[in-house]
């Protein structure tokens, strides 16, 4: 058994996992399935839980016998589990890249990964090949009629929402160009202006960074256009995976980071393992006005940020002259090296993802910061009708240990006004992924509703849906699902 690591910074906890347990969830996916009934195997089914979660996530680890560097260098397979008064059913299915594709008919890997996987070949067969395999696995979400596949190094992948097939690469109505790439994480703006919007972007990276800010109608007469367009550039390498909005805000924070491109070139690496923490160094938050905000038109705020890398933000809001922005912070980019194994990894080496809070002064460019909570977590999300708006609520993935790193074992809700918590723990055979928060429909309270999350179960080698009340976290229902499901990215929530 593992013990969870603390660095010399707070006392250890007698709170173990056993590694290979985590490790168990990574096998690939062999199976494709269409509407199987699925059976509670505890509690029932909300009758009032009616939609489909759609979940994203790498499904193929391993080819011809050669393993993923990286679970991220993972195809992208979608999960799809259907309520409709109390019954569920379940089906998932593979995103048909032209990568998946190729690779599929040759049994190996045809592509090298971002993040470290190479061909089968040694160096000639790696050197120089800098094509980039559009794996799709990042996030799944509805736009218009169709999901939308994410992966943010390329173009979105349109997908049947009802059969899951693959219709095949969007430019969303002509809006992006060939190759032109999107972000995996859109924000939704609950109707800041008046009508709900998808706000998103994408960036072209080098000495300079070009952000493409785009927003979309959601509904009336414009639903699917694009309502907004911008481009704004900045100095210096920007890896940007997530954003955050706020009604006349979209925030940026350009972690501090560099990249050689050369061992990649090479074939030594992945492009993402030539990105490189510049330590001491603070980011930058770059503030770009909306176009349907007060500062239209206006040019970014560049202001000097905080230390650490940030993946994913937890929400934004303003008040008054300050922007509020709740992030996961990193001591320093966290990768896996070419000699490392994905499974082997020893967490104790590895930073936490810690909650912070930097309250920007956009008067005089100041910015201060608050440690919200010292517990690991990820995935962490708001209310979405509350999304770039003072949310009092947070509901995100945790390690089990309270200081220090680990696996995801537990789900917590946080009240970021007190700090109250509430905790369901999988642990310590279960490994969770990220919650998903459904309000329910027409309740005016913040919390009401329910935290859905696949659930890796060690104890059994099996995937399990659970079922949470979103205001006490205690368990409504557990569904084995007919597969075993890896570690999974994101998903998005689709009321019927
Ligand atoms: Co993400």
């Amino acid at each position: 058994m593992l013990q969870s690591g603390f660095k010399g910074k707070a006392k250890a906890q007698p709170i173990g996992f056993d590694r290979e347990d985590w490790a168990s969830a990574y096998c690939n996916v062999e199976k494709e399935l269409a509407n199987i009934q699925i059976i509670a195997k505890q509690g029932t089914v909300p009758n009032e839980l009616s939609g489909t979660f759609y979940r994203n996530g790498p499904g193929i680890l391993e080819r011809g016998g050669h393993w993923v560097h990286h679970p991220f260098d993972g195809d992208g397979m979608i999960a799809a589990i259907s309520f409709n008064n109390g019954k569920v059913s379940f089906s998932n299915r593979f995103i048909r890249t032209e990568g998946w594709k190729s690779e599929e008919e040759a049994g190996k890997f045809t592509y090298r990964g971002v993040f470290g996987t190479k061909k089968q070949g040694g160096f000639l067969a790696n050197a120089f090949d800098l094509r980039l395999k559009n794996i799709a696995n990042t996030n799944i979400i509805k736009f218009g009629d169709d999901l939308l596949a994410l992966w943010e190094a390329a173009g979105p992948h349109a997908i049947d929402p009802k059969t899951l097939e693959t219709f095949g690469l969007s430019t969303l109505n002509g809006v992006l160009k060939p190759k032109e790439s999107l972000s995996a994480h859109p924000r939704f703006d609950p109707g800041h202006h008046d009508q709900k919007r998808m706000v998103t972007f994408g960036v072209q990276t080098g000495p300079k960074s070009t952000i493409r800010s785009m927003e979309f109608a959601l509904a009336g007469e414009k639903a699917g256009q694009l309502i907004s367009d911008r481009k704004d550039t900045f100095n210096g390498f920007a890896f940007l995976h997530d954003f955050a909005i706020t009604p006349n805000w979209t925030i940026f924070l350009q972690n501090a980071i560099s990249f050689n491109p050369i061992p990649f070139i090479f074939g030594q690496k992945g492009a993402a393992q030539c990105l490189t923490s510049q330590k001491g160094k603070k980011g930058k938050l770059w503030l770009i006005p909306r176009d349907c905000g007060q500062f239209a038109g206006a040019s970014p705020k560049i202001i000097e940020g905080p230390e650490g890398f940030v993946f994913h933000h937890l929400n934004a809001y303003e008040d008054g002259n300050k922007l509020i922005l709740e992030s996961i912070f990193y001591q320093d980019f966290p990768s896996i090296g070419p000699k490392d194994d994905f499974r082997e990894i020893d967490f104790d080496l590895i930073p936490e993802g810690i909650l912070k809070r930097c309250t920007i002064n956009i008067i005089n460019n100041s910015v201060d910061i608050k440690t919200i909570s010292q517990q690991c977590c990820e995935f962490a999300m708001v209310n979405p009708n509350f999304q770039g708006l003072p949310a009092r609520f947070s509901w995100m993935a945790i390690a089990e240990c309270s200081t220090g790193n680990g696996p995801l074992q537990a789900i917590k809700k946080l009240d970021l006004k007190n700090q109250k918590e509430w905790i369901w723990n999988a642990g310590p055979r279960g490994f969770v992924s990220e919650p998903l928060y459904i309000p329910k429909v027409n309740s005016h309270n913040e919390d009401s509703g329910w935290v859905i999350s696949l659930i890796w179960n060690a104890a059994e080698r099996i995937t399990e849906l659970v079922i949470l009340n979103s205001e006490n976290l205690k368990l409504e229902c557990k569904l084995e699902m007919p597969i075993a499901i890896p570690h999974g990215l994101h998903g998005s929530w689709v009321n019927n």
